[in-house]
């Protein structure tokens, strides 16, 4: 018999907005997440609206996409971003030295950025080139996005077609410093980021969140030397930290696991993994919250997803994976993780959202497949911009492999934007059920992605492998039980409780 667990919902108790951008998307010049992925060009025979692929642009646009990054990542640390303006047919061809060696021409630049944040609605990040660029360069570029000055470069930014300012929700001042961003130390980064930060000027109705390149895993060092160093006045601003930690299986970088084709000890080290982000974050708010109690600069885990071992055949510079039930699993999880943080992490990156790591979709040329992680994606929709909602259960589940534990089941629920309150539910178990007590409920609908398998996925011939599908429930006098299954993510609309 599967365990009885009660939940309760105090859905009267609002708590911090979920900001929509917990829901962010990451897209680097990195293997086809880009070009191939969503840019094919005006002279494509693949559909195309403007160059955008129009199947993958569709499917984002479903997915209500709130937030897009670019363009890096360890990429925009050797990024110049005039090699991306003007005509195409002139733009300078250069080598994309972190990802495989292979010829970058440009095609894909800032007015094409901006033009695939305002066709998806999506706010927008960019991430500034401090590890080979200048501050001027730095500069230059914030004027030609930012400016309606009549500036030489504003003017030039006009004759490349685009006469308004766009608007730049999120800026960042490099990208992984202490690693490929120039392998620094916190207390060099910090005074560079003074420096930097300094001369970061845009105009005062067109100023975008600042954000400084955190620390990676179990690191604190880099929140609290940067809270510590840098002194916000009336030129300097800092708005967030960044922070990055990627899911690997075995949890070592040599031999990380592989997407598809694993057994339940991988399964359930990879979930194991991936919890770990908890601690991380509440490490590192911890800190925050004593050095910076008004809560001003916001934790930004602007990388965050599984990274396996590349799929075979596929260029290793290409980080391209196959996307299972276990990604959406994944998903799930660290979606509930940053839920519970949400007054502090505001905004966050999965990477990437296509054809890289753990993606939304995958494209094999005219061909294109939604994830797994897609569906965990969409079915969170409701939660952008929610207001978080607390809850307990009466007992927790647990799930237990060769001695280790983790909780079987994980919960969050909101209200949102419509009145209607949300639960989301993850049965991180391979073969156990759980029963779940619903009290003072209206409905319960919503969908659920489960499979027998636990490496389920798409396929370009079997594209629909794995989809979420439609569940409902009996309510009678408030009063619901339902069953979890095992492996598998269910979302809920509760009603306007
Ligand atoms: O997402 C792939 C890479 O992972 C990014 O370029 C870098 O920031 C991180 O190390």
């Amino acid at each position: 018999k599967p365990p009885q667990v009660d939940i309760t919902i105090k859905a009267n108790e609002l708590g911090s907005v979920l900001n929509k951008d917990i829901y962010g998307q990451f897209m680097e010049h990195l293997g086809r997440g880009i070009y191939e992925g969503i840019w094919v060009g005006e002279d494509s025979s693949i559909p195309n609206k403007d160059g955008f692929r129009l199947d993958v642009l569709t499917a984002l646009k479903e997915l209500q996409v709130p937030l897009l990054r670019w363009p890096g990542g360890c990429f925009a640390d050797e990024y110049h971003w005039r090699d991306g303006i003007g005509p195409r047919e002139s733009r300078p061809k250069t080598v994309n030295s972190n990802w495989g060696g292979v010829i970058e021409d440009n095609a894909f630049g800032t007015h094409e950025f901006f033009a695939l944040a305002e066709l998806l609605g999506a706010d927008t990040y960019v991430n500034g080139n401090l590890g080979t660029g200048t501050p001027q360069e730095m500069a230059d570029w914030l004027q030609y996005m930012t400016s309606d000055a009549p500036t030489t470069l504003v003017e030039q930014r006009k004759a490349n077609g685009r006469d308004k300012p766009w608007k730049l929700h999120y800026f960042a001042i490099g990208n992984e410093a202490w690693g490929c961003g120039g392998n620094m130390t916190p207390e060099f980064y910090t005074n560079l980021y003074n420096q930097w930060a300094s001369f970061a000027k845009t105009p005062q109705d067109n100023r975008p969140i600042m954000i400084a390149s955190g620390g990676t895993d179990d690191s604190t060092i880099w929140a609290e030397t940067l809270l510590k160093g840098v002194k916000p006045s009336w030129n300097l601003r800092m708005d967030g930290i960044s922070h990055h930690y990627y899911t690997l299986p075995t949890g070592k970088w040599d031999v990380k696991g592989s997407s598809t084709g694993f057994n339940e000890e991988l399964w359930f080290s990879t979930l194991e993994q991936t919890l770990r982000i908890e601690d991380f974050i509440k490490a590192n708010v911890a800190i925050m919250d004593e050095l910076d109690p008004e809560k001003k600069v916001g934790f930004y885990v602007d990388e965050w997803g599984t990274w396996y071992d590349v799929d075979k055949g596929t260029n290793p510079g290409f980080l391209y994976q196959q996307n299972s039930l276990r990604d959406a699993i994944v998903a799930g999880l660290n979606i509930h993780i940053f839920n519970r943080y949400a007054d502090r992490v505001t905004m966050t990156n999965i990477a990437q959202m296509i054809n890289v790591l753990q993606a939304m979709i995958l494209t094999d040329k005219e061909k294109m497949v939604l994830t797994p992680t897609y569906h965990a994606f969409k079915m969170h929709v409701p939660f952008q911009d929610a207001n978080y909602l607390p809850i307990s259960l009466s007992s927790q589940p647990s799930y237990q492999l060769d001695g280790k534990t983790i909780p079987g089941l994980s919960a969050s629920a909101a209200r949102a934007k419509d009145g209607n309150v949300y639960l989301s539910l993850v049965n991180t178990q391979t073969s156990e059920s759980v029963e779940l007590n619903l009290s003072e409920v209206k409905q319960v609908t919503g969908w659920l992605l489960s499979d027998e398998k636990m490496d389920a996925h798409n396929t370009f011939d079997k594209p629909n492998n794995i989809a979420p599908v439609a569940f409902s429930a009996k309510v009678k006098k408030g009063k619901s039980v339902i069953t979890v299954p095992a492996k598998s993510l269910l979302v809920l609309n509760l009603g306007k409780l």
